[in-house]
């Protein structure tokens, strides 16, 4: 396999994080969270509130150093839980520092329902990237951690991943 580095944002319940550590298991693949320098404070609806206001505005978080670069890798997993139909801004942040001329992206998201255009706004700023295995989870619609998509659906997209990855050798 190509050398692969996840990388996720995961902030309600760990749903995005989960996830990602199912795909690291299965490929053995490197792994990063992103975070935020100023965490967000507050209730739940708090932070929904404040969320739609960063993505109504394009607001991109400060976020502190990455523990891989993704400049080393061919393959970069990305995940992100959807924050108003979108990536969680933290992403934004993070896919804007970063070239991905000539990479391959797997844009994977977990959401309550509402999807939006998640995987499209990731591809989007990607610039130069090809995309593939896009995936989407749901998770249940009050916000919480019970995964609503099958986890044999979930089995697949990991299996797919490591052919993916396998057959770019
Ligand atoms: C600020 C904010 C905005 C959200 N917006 C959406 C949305 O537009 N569509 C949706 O289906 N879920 C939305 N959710 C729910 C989360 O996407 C969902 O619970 C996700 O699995 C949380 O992942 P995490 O535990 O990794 O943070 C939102 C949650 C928050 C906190």
């Amino acid at each position: 396999m190509k050398k692969m580095l996840i990388v996720y944002y995961s902030w309600s319940n760990g749903n995005t994080k989960k996830i990602a550590k199912m795909l690291q298991k299965a490929t053995g693949a490197d792994i990063a969270e992103i975070e935020t320098v100023k965490l967000y404070e507050g209730s739940y609806q708090d932070v929904v509130d404040q969320g739609q206001r960063e993505v109504d505005n394009g607001f991109q978080p400060e976020i502190r150093p990455l523990a891989y670069s993704a400049a080393d890798y061919d393959v970069i997993a990305v995940g992100t839980p959807t924050w108003w139909y979108t990536m969680a801004p933290a992403v934004l942040t993070y896919l804007n520092s970063q070239n991905w001329n000539g990479k391959t992206v797997i844009p994977f998201m977990t959401n309550g329902g509402w999807p939006g255009h998640v995987i499209k706004d990731i591809q989007n700023t990607c610039k130069g990237a090809r995309s593939i295995c896009e995936m989407e989870i749901q998770f249940d619609p009050s916000g919480g951690d019970h995964m609503e998509t099958p986890n044999a659906k979930v089995e697949e997209w990991i299996e797919s991943v490591k052919r993916s990855c396998e057959q770019q050798i």
